[in-house]
């Protein structure tokens, strides 16, 4: 992208621009996280080239909107017309005929939004109180700023998740490895090996403080198929995050994410490039959760089920009471496009040992598994869709928390709850350097 542009003005007059930086002051400026002030405010030399191929690249991600709404967490949702939304310029879904509603797994009901009130969606996403909805035919998406992009490593970055480094079996035999790249996890999985058709779990929700604009805590579900040491790990992934780089504060937000190559070239979080298609004129994906659960006092949860049409085999994704939010298109991908090999569920953060000591960071409620409900966050009632299309509760999970004095992770089982854990951590503390 862009590179034919560039090869031209080197020879001409533009030149001299060059030579010269525009000075970009980083908006947002600080933001109170849990006593901790962060400061996303930075001023950064960027040259006009730059700028200009970060500007053509927004012009391709954020579509001509048919109505825009302010959120007043200083959101801006554009309502764009389904059928421009940007999924559609993938190049294998140049023909791709929108899906409207797939088959459910059995025995749940597709949400007809019949029903008046505070519907999961209208109550959890902080730009409905603005007041103003997406017109039907349309979908909301969160705009992106040329600050959003800045933040970000480089361009090609934007939107983009590291790598995993490490292989899931050996970190396994060795859980007290380093990860390559600094991620962290407490999740739990089940065994490889089985077909998956999808997953379900409700997870509670908090927000965790980030101690650095390059870190991220989030909470989600992953349905993975490939190898965890190749090149081809197919993953679909949806919860909630918190990311200062992606999104400029610390509000915990909807996310997901697709890659088909492991985390190489394909794939990205949200609608930040061709992929995921969205259907719903209510769920903004990327936006902000609110309210969250509180320390000893109310505690919130999300409900997401992501699962394989059986009939035309893209993977959808539902919130809350099976509100179907979109899908994930069959074509994007290589081993999903049969089925997945495993699930996992769970936090994930990013330690950058940015002070030369463990991070900060908090993975979920920022306290340990052991302190139990209402105090560390949770993952309830881990059902799997099978070959069968059904979904049935998980009976054998296994749990993976690389250093433990970090962040945890405790499974159970109670009839109410079915399988269920705990898990998160403080980050940093004496044990934990
Ligand atoms: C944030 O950082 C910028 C640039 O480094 C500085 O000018 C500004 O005073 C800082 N703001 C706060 C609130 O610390
Ligand atoms: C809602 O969005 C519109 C359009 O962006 C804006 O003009 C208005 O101020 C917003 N209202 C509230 C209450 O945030």
């Amino acid at each position: 992208m862009g590179v034919v542009g560039r090869k031209t003005r080197r020879f001409s007059f533009p030149l001299l621009l060059l030579n010269f930086f525009v000075v970009l002051l980083l908006q947002r400026a600080a933001v109170l996280v849990s006593g901790t002030r962060l400061n996303y405010t930075k001023y950064r030399q960027v040259s006009i080239l730059r700028l200009e191929r970060i500007q053509k690249h927004l012009e391709n991600i954020n579509k001509p909107p048919v109505l825009t709404i302010q959120s007043p967490d200083g959101d801006i949702i554009d309502c764009v017309h389904k059928r421009k939304q940007p999924a559609l310029d993938h190049p294998l879904l140049k023909n791709h005929k929108i899906q409207k509603a797939p088959i459910m797994p059995k025995g749940i009901t597709r949400n007809n939004e019949k029903g008046r009130g505070r519907d999961a969606w209208e109550y959890w996403q902080t730009w409905h109180r603005n007041g103003t909805r997406c017109p039907k035919g349309t979908v909301p998406i969160r705009r992106s700023t040329v600050h959003d992009v800045l933040r970000a490593k480089s361009l090609y970055h934007f939107g983009k998740k590291q790598p995993r480094m490490i292989p899931l079996s050996r970190r396994i035999d060795a859980p007290d490895v380093v990860t390559g790249n600094g991620h962290e996890h407490a999740i739990a999985y089940t065994g490889s090996s089985s077909e998956v058709y999808g997953a379900r779990a409700t997870m509670n929700v908090w927000d965790p403080s980030v101690q650095e604009v390059n870190e991220f805590s989030l909470s989600q579900i992953w349905v993975l198929s490939g190898s965890f040491d190749g090149s081809d790990l197919n993953s679909i992934e949806a919860g909630w995050q918190v990311s200062p780089e992606l999104y400029g504060d610390s509000r915990p937000r909807l996310f997901t994410y697709w890659t088909s190559d492991s985390y190489q070239a394909t794939g990205c979080y949200n609608l930040l490039c061709a992929g995921f298609v969205q259907t719903h004129n209510r769920i903004a994906i990327g936006a902000a959760i609110s309210p969250v659960s509180s320390y000893a006092a109310t505690q919130y949860d999300i409900t997401i089920l992501i699962w394989k049409d059986p009939k035309v085999g893209n993977w959808w994704m539902s919130f809350g009471d099976n509100t179907l939010v979109g899908y994930w298109p069959a074509e994007l991908f290589t081993h999903l496009a049969q089925h997945g090999t495993m699930v996992e569920w769970g936090g994930e953060v990013v330690n950058t040992r940015a002070n030369g000591q463990h991070t900060s960071t908090h993975m979920g409620s920022g306290h340990f598994a052991g302190d139990g409900f209402g105090k560390a966050s949770y993952f309830r009632n881990l059902e799997i869709v099978d070959s069968d299309n059904s979904l049935s509760p998980v009976h054998n999970i296994l749990t993976l928390a690389e250093n433990t004095n970090c962040y945890d992770i405790r499974s159970s089982y109670n009839n109410q709850w079915g399988t269920y854990f705990y898990y998160g951590g403080p980050g940093n503390n004496p044990e934990c350097l």
